[in-house]
């Protein structure tokens, strides 16, 4: 097939991450007889360098007219003084909501060999394979924001149509599944909540061959540390999923190995990483590729429909996880090319089975 994928590098371990992730889409594409054209976007601090604004509106336009768009990460200390008239992450929000992706689709999962990284006991780590579903075009991060001398306000703020939509999404990704969903939320003090969980508890009439649980977030911040592996499909508001998937990701070991697929209605889906652009070891070839990787896998599955491709990869993710160097991230002395040189052989050797 034909597809055209834009790619937002973005800002510090972003370009070093996707550079990884579009190596491996270019060897399933040769490898599996696919055309992928990749044309790269200005977005976040690069982007507020080099056009003046962090989401540039010829950037947004050819990611609306492209298959999938493919993104590193965004922001840094450059951009961050707290009196900086607009910020990198600005753009990203931007393309979230112009892109309407509502659905943040965040996996998690732990690898044998890196159970020791977690701070977790390790029979608590078994069989934990959760699916977030972050509500990503909502909440707080969307509601007016007001600031005066001594006083500054973010308001939450939730439809009961964009709370049905993404829990539909939620309880048909559990029909794929366990077929169970905890829906998250802070509904004994929260009026958004109290809505979110009415709408919730509605929708999930629909679905009466999954089981709905609910949780208030504070406590499911401990319950995801006391047993993580008793969740399926967590659904959740923006803010709330934004906090307790880097929590989950000190369950899989590092913040560099989790990946996101972000979807609307749309006929585009956004993918990135779940990590940031790790200021502290961006430029030094020492970033973990492995979200990136996993994020192009997602792609491939959600975008492109090549579902056999997208296990390809991850097959060899598994591979090189099981065997091969690892990433400082992960206790191991392997660079980013390294650990996606590994990913590359093992994505190679398949195919020489396969054939
Ligand atoms: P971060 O995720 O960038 O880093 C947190 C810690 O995890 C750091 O110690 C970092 O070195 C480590 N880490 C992250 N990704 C890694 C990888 N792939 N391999 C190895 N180690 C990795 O979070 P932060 O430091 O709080 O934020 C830095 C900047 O990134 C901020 O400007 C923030 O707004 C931005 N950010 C962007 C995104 C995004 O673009 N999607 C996500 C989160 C944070
Ligand atoms: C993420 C990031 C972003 C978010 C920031 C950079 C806007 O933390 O993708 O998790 O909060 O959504
Ligand atoms: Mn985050």
């Amino acid at each position: 097939m034909k597809a055209n994928i834009a790619i937002l590098p973005g800002d510090g371990i972003g370009p070093e991450v996707i550079a990884a992730a579009v190596d491996v889409l270019a060897d399933v594409a040769r490898r599996h007889g696919h055309e992928f054209a990749f044309a790269e976007h200005a977005i976040g601090g690069i982007a507020i360098d080099t056009h003046g604004e962090p989401l540039p509106a010829a950037t947004l336009a050819a990611c609306k007219a492209a298959d999938a768009v493919l993104l590193g990460a965004v922001g840094g200390p450059k951009w961050s003084d707290p009196k900086a008239p607009v910020r990198p992450e600005q753009g990203l929000l931007a393309l979230r909501a112009g892109l309407g992706v509502y659905a943040n689709l965040r996996p998690v999962s732990v690898h044998p060999r890196l159970a020791g990284l977690s701070p977790l006991k390790n029979e608590k780590l078994a069989g934990v394979d959760v699916l977030f579903v972050r509500e990503l075009t909502g909440g707080a991060y969307f509601g007016a924001k007001t600031r005066s001398a001594d006083t500054a306000t973010d308001e939450t703020r939730y439809t009961v149509a964009e709370i049905e939509r993404v829990a539909r999404r939620a309880f048909e990704l559990a029909r794929g599944r366990r077929r169970h969903v905890t829906s998250v939320d802070k509904a004994n003090v929260m009026e958004t909540s109290r809505l979110w969980r009415e709408t919730i508890t509605r929708i999930a009439s629909d679905y009466p061959d999954v089981q709905l649980e609910h949780q208030l977030v504070d406590s499911m911040a401990m319950l995801l540390l006391t047993r993580p592996a008793s969740y399926d499909v967590v659904v959740t508001e923006n803010l709330f999923g934004d906090i307790l998937t880097d929590e989950a990701a000190a369950l899989a070991g590092s913040l560099g190995l989790l990946p996101s697929a972000s979807l609307g209605e749309g006929r585009v889906g956004l993918y990135e990483p779940i990590h940031g652009s790790a200021p502290d070891i961006a430029g030094q070839g020492l970033a973990n590729p492995l979200g990136a990787i996993l994020s192009a896998a997602l792609l491939l599955r959600h975008s492109l429909h090549l579902d056999a491709e997208a296990a390809a990869v991850e097959a060899a993710v598994e591979s090189a996880l099981a065997s091969g160097e690892l990433t400082r991230d992960l206790g191991g002395k392997a660079g980013t090319s390294d650990l996606a040189g590994s990913v590359r052989a093992a994505l190679a050797a398949q195919r020489r089975e396969a054939a």
